[in-house]
Formats: structure tokens, sequence, C-alpha cells
């Protein structure tokens, strides 16, 4: 038996106005998608926005249905779009912001296991990583460099 040890990491801002001004942009994108959720079951809404190579921005959010597991994720909704109509473009990052009617949703919110596994499918189509910044609403923002980086052994299509 060996034992491996998996290290990733992250880099945590304490707000927004750290990052570089085209990611601020994009965040801005990602709290505006967020409040156009549909989530009147949950209530707790999330945006997400993707800049591609070309600078298109593209923006989702989740999408709830009364059959629950009809619903679809934010990050999934933004990422199948780029896929749908920017077919040939390689998305740089994707911004993510959540919040709750609930409760504050002070910390980041990163995106959900089934979300990081479609994000990843994007990476390995286009063979470069997606910078993925996830934030909450007390300005804390934190980055990964890859998807990857928070997927370790992930599944892909190398093993179909
Ligand atoms: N949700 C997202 O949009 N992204 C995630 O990464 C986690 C959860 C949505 C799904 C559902 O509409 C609500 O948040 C509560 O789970």
């Amino acid at each position: 038996m060996i034992e491996k040890e998996l290290k990733t990491t992250i880099q945590i801002f304490d707000g927004i106005n750290e990052l570089p001004l085209s990611i601020q942009n994009l965040m801005k994108s990602a709290f505006e998608a967020r409040d156009n959720a549909y989530a009147p079951y949950s209530k707790f809404k999330v945006g997400a926005a993707l800049i591609l190579d070309t600078g298109e921005v593209v923006t989702g959010n989740n999408q709830e249905n009364a059959s629950y597991p009809s619903g679809l994720c934010a990050e999934r909704t933004a990422i199948y779009a780029a896929g749908a109509n920017y077919p040939k473009a390689i998305i740089k990052a994707m911004a993510i912001s959540a919040t709750s009617e609930k409760h504050d949703v002070l910390e980041p919110i990163a995106p959900c296991g089934a979300c990081r596994q479609a994000i990843a499918e994007y990476e390995q189509k286009q063979k470069q990583p997606i910078e993925i910044y996830f934030t909450g609403t007390a300005g804390k923002v934190i980055k990964v460099d890859a998807l990857l980086d928070i997927l370790p052994l992930a599944f892909n299509n190398k093993f179909l």
C-alpha cells in the first residue's frame, strides 16, 4: 500500500475589488444573473457568469421545478448555454455568486459536485483550464485556477 496526498491550492481575496477588472465585471454579471434566478422552492439563488476567449459573457442561474430533480443549477445552466451557443469558443473563467432569502450566505459558495463534473467536461473539451471564482455576500472571493483542482480523481472520457 502506498499513501498519496492530493494537494490543491485556492486563492482567497478579501473583496471583489482585489480581482482583475474583467473578473470584477464578470462577478457583477453573476450577481445580476443570481438576482434573476427562479428559485421559488429553495429561496437559494445562484448566478454564474462565464467569459469566453471572444470576450463574450454568458450567464445562467438556477431554474427550479415543482418536480424538484427537474431543476438545474446556475453553473450548468450557464455552461450549457455557452456550449450550445458558442461551441467553438474557449471558456476562460466562471464567476459564481449565491444568496438566500432564508439566511445570510456570507461565505463563498463552491459549485456542487454535479456542476464540477459538468464543468470538467468542458475543460477536457477545450483542453484548457477554466478559472473558477466564487463568493458569498461578505465580500470574500475564492479562486481556483482550474476546475480539476476541486475535483480530484475526476471521471473522464478516457475511461470510456
Ligand atoms: N444550486 C446551484 O445553482 N448551484 C450549486 O452549485 C448548488 C446549488 C441551486 C440548486 C437549487 O436550485 C438551489 O441551489 C438549492 O440547492
